[in-house]
């Protein structure tokens, strides 16, 4: 039985094996995590372990056991988006909306180990995240944006 820290709170164990996309959305409730192709490739599943990006579809919960795992649901604080989400709204980067909680964490992930990137690499650690509604450019304008707000707040 693997325990886990998720979004700040200790978690019930959760049985031997237990994928941790199914624990976080039906054990925990937490929906946010979405599933998208189930193997790895899409990144609709993506969460934060220990700050960077992880696709929770092909992981187990043991092999993130004592590790602190962040889904959409932990990133605002005190009320207040998180300054990646409410780039997001504010440059109206989705769609339909069904990536997007894995593009927010997979580009959290990103300015939890560069505070600055360029064009470039934000669109390089976006890369093997799918969008079938094509936002793609609004997308990284958003990260882009962020990143902007971040610094300035510094
Ligand atoms: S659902 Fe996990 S990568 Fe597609
Ligand atoms: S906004 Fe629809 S899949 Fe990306």
């Amino acid at each position: 039985m693997a325990s886990v820290t998720v979004n700040g709170e200790e978690r019930a164990p959760a049985r031997a094996g237990r994928n941790l996309l199914s624990y976080l959305r039906f054990d925990l409730g937490l929906t946010g995590s979405k599933y998208g192709c189930g193997e790895g490739i899409c990144g609709a599943c993506t969460v934060l372990v220990d700050g960077q990006p992880l696709r929770s579809c092909v992981t187990t919960v043991d092999a993130v056991a004592g590790g602190e795992i962040t889904t959409i649901e932990g990133l605002a604080r005190d009320g207040e988006l998180h300054a990646v989400q409410q780039a997001f709204v504010e440059q109206s980067a989705m769609q339909c909306g069904y990536c997007i909680p894995g593009f927010i964490m997979t580009a959290v992930g990103l300015l939890n180990r560069e505070a600055n990137p360029s064009r470039p690499q934000i669109r390089e650690a976006l890369a093997d995240n799918l969008c079938r509604c094509g936002t793609y450019q609004r997308i990284e304008r958003a990260v882009a944006h962020a990143a902007t707000v971040i610094g300035e707040a510094r």
